[in-house]
């Protein structure tokens, strides 16, 4: 029989519920272990004492919240990361983070079980449990809400039954996740795709639609990773949080989408990320001037993979790990500085200016100073076109 379950802990009504119930149904010990990861809100030694008075024997809290903007943040800035073309991962980035420190807190506590209070019709399911699997296979995962059957409404009688200190009658029609390098809200009326989003979903970003003053700002980054804003030194959190506030209040990365779930299922979004879609737009111009032309390119189909990897649960895999230093390789020369005018929820590159540059003036300059030789030109547009002039002789002779 097992020894004791380590639980990941939000503090919430379910993983609060969730304490009483593992302990019912198994007869184990339950330690909870609540990881700050940027999403604000409660304070951490608050949600600590909430879950021994729920029973949890023990209760861990962790800020993560500078490993998390160095370690899983920054590797999908250096990939721009983006799931679908749109998503930057939120919640995907920071379940591979809770895993490690879970696994850390069952290693400490000789538990032999983790749980989560995931549904069975989500994605983060499959990247807790994947993610255990990956770095601990001898834990087995327990997840009582998708498991034991805990619906809402159960949990609330249970709270009420049992008395514990949890507010059972605020009913929030949204499933939010938020961390520092995004928001996620679903369900509610969201689940009509045709509803628009309303302002009051929102909380990272400001309307964009209201009369305000650009923000111009200068993002200086080394080997990829952003290391000053407007001249002042910033550590990757601080960039995150700075563009969080500046973007945000400019109504920057707003995204509202359809997107496809590992489980099958189609599902409606609604994502705020300002400083994250803010980080990868300068990111992403700083490439385009430092990065060879076909690193560049074989870089754009990694970067999907790589989100894709990330969305389906396989942080810890080969795969993910090797492309992790294909992109370290990419980054090895985007260091300089993004000039972006943030506005009327977009931010738009005005500047880009660096060292590592292969962008050469005298050779892209329609005036004087050209060094281009374009004599060259005529032979190579020849040559380049040969294959195409030859099939298309072939087609002419076999067609016609
Ligand atoms: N669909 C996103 C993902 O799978 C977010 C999941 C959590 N979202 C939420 N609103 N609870 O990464």
């Amino acid at each position: 029989m097992s020894s004791s379950v380590v639980l990941a802990f939000s503090g919430g009504l379910d993983t609060s519920v969730g304490i009483g119930w593992i302990k019912d149904a198994t007869g184990c010990d339950v330690i909870a272990v609540a990881v700050d990861v940027g999403q604000g809100g409660e304070d951490l030694e608050v949600i600590r004492e909430r879950a021994l008075a729920c029973g949890a024997v023990d209760a861990v809290v962790v800020d993560a919240r500078t490993e998390f903007a160095e370690h899983f943040c920054m590797p999908a800035l250096k990939a721009d990361a983006l799931y679908m073309d749109r998503y930057p991962l939120v919640s995907a980035l920071s379940r591979p983070l809770i895993v490690k420190h879970l696994v850390s807190a069952a290693k400490q506590f000789g538990a032999d079980t983790v749980a989560h209070g995931c549904t069975g019709k989500g994605n983060d399911q499959v990247r807790f449990e994947v993610g255990i699997t990956a770095l601990a296979p001898e834990l087995s995962c327990i997840a009582p809400i998708r498991d034991l059957g805990l619906t809402r409404d159960k949990a609330i009688d249970y709270a009420e039954a049992k008395g514990l200190p949890i507010e059972t009658t605020k009913k929030s029609p949204y499933s939010i996740d938020q961390n520092v390098w995004g928001r996620a809200v679903e369900t509610g009326f969201l689940e009509d795709i045709w509803n628009g989003p309303i302002e009051d979903i929102y909380s990272y970003t400001d309307d964009p639609a209201i009369a305000r003053n650009a923000d111009e700002v200068i993002i200086s980054f080394e080997h990829g990773i952003p290391v000053a804003i407007d001249g002042s030194p910033v550590t990757p959190l601080q960039a995150i949080e700075i563009m969080n506030a500046r973007a945000g209040a400019q109504g920057v990365g707003r995204i509202d989408m359809v997107e496809d779930r590992l489980v099958g299922i189609k599902s409606r979004e609604v994502y705020e990320a300002p400083g994250a879609m803010a980080l990868i737009a300068a990111h992403q111009e700083l490439c385009n001037v430092t990065v060879e032309r076909d690193l560049a390119r074989f870089a754009g189909t990694a970067r999907q993979r790589w989100a894709e990897l990330v969305y389906d649960g396989l942080w810890f895999s080969p795969l993910k790990r090797a492309l992790d230093e294909f992109f370290t390789t990419v980054n090895e020369h985007v260091t300089g500085d993004v000039r972006m005018t943030m506005h009327g929820g977009r931010a738009v590159v005005t500047g880009r200016r660096s060292s590592h540059s292969l962008y050469d003036f005298s050779l892209a300059t329609y005036d004087t100073g050209d060094t281009f030789d374009q004599s060259l030109a005529k032979g190579f547009v020849t040559l380049w076109g040969l294959p195409s002039r030859m099939a298309a002789a072939r087609d002419e002779r076999t067609q016609g």
